[in-house]
């Protein structure tokens, strides 16, 4: 009887270390040089090619299309958002008269801009930079963008991402990573 105690207490004993060996096991492996944190890009998808839905027979990487697909979500939801619309005028009357190069050049340049902004290797961003872009030196820009506008780009930004089904830990971080250029961009 006193060697079956025994045992049931050698058996516990080893339940409770094995249990906290497993414990360590599931825990996500910390990140090193081999393994190191997915960018905002691989984590939409990254390099993995896939059929583009705006160009059929071409391919597309998933991260861009993730990306552009966000882009141009956002777009249509400021071109229904009274209080940025101002800033947008010669976009809006373009596209008002079925002129929809301005939006597609402005989608390119935001995408590019994102992709190379959340680790895209094979991308690069071809437009003005965030302060010109942002003030009279780009004549598409309509005034100077004010905080609480920026804090509603945000808003409209976060509703782009959620038509796109975009998880909530990503769409986080790209707020993020929108907040480090509130200085650029608001100039004034
Ligand atoms: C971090 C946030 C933002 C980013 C990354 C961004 C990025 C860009 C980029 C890449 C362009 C195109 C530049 C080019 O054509 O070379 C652009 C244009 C523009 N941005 Fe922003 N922007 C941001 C926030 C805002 C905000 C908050 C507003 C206004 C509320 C705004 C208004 C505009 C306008 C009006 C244009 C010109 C659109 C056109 O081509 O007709 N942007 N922006």
């Amino acid at each position: 009887m006193r060697t079956l105690w025994k045992g049931t207490l050698y058996l516990a004993a080893a339940a409770v270390l094995l249990s906290g060996c497993k414990k360590d096991d599931e825990d996500p492996p910390a990140p090193t040089p081999s393994n190191p944190t997915p960018t905002i890009y691989q984590r939409l998808g990254g390099t993995t090619m896939v059929n583009d839905p705006a160009n059929p027979g071409t391919m597309i990487e998933q991260g861009y299309l993730g990306l552009r697909s966000v882009v141009d979500s956002t777009i249509f939801v400021i071109a229904g958002d009274a209080q940025l619309q101002p800033y947008f005028a010669v976009l809006l009357a373009e596209v008002g008269s079925g002129d929809l190069t301005g939006f597609a050049a402005l989608s390119e340049n935001l995408t590019e801009f994102f992709a190379v902004a959340t680790g895209a290797q094979n991308f690069t961003y071809s437009g003005m930079n965030m302060v010109d872009a942002h003030n009279s030196a780009n004549p598409r820009m309509t005034g100077l963008v004010t905080d609480a506008d920026f804090d509603q780009f945000i808003v409209d930004l976060v509703a782009g991402a959620a038509q796109n089904n975009v998880p909530s830990a990503i769409v986080t971080d790209i707020g993020a990573l929108v907040e480090t250029l509130r200085d650029p961009v608001v100039q004034q």
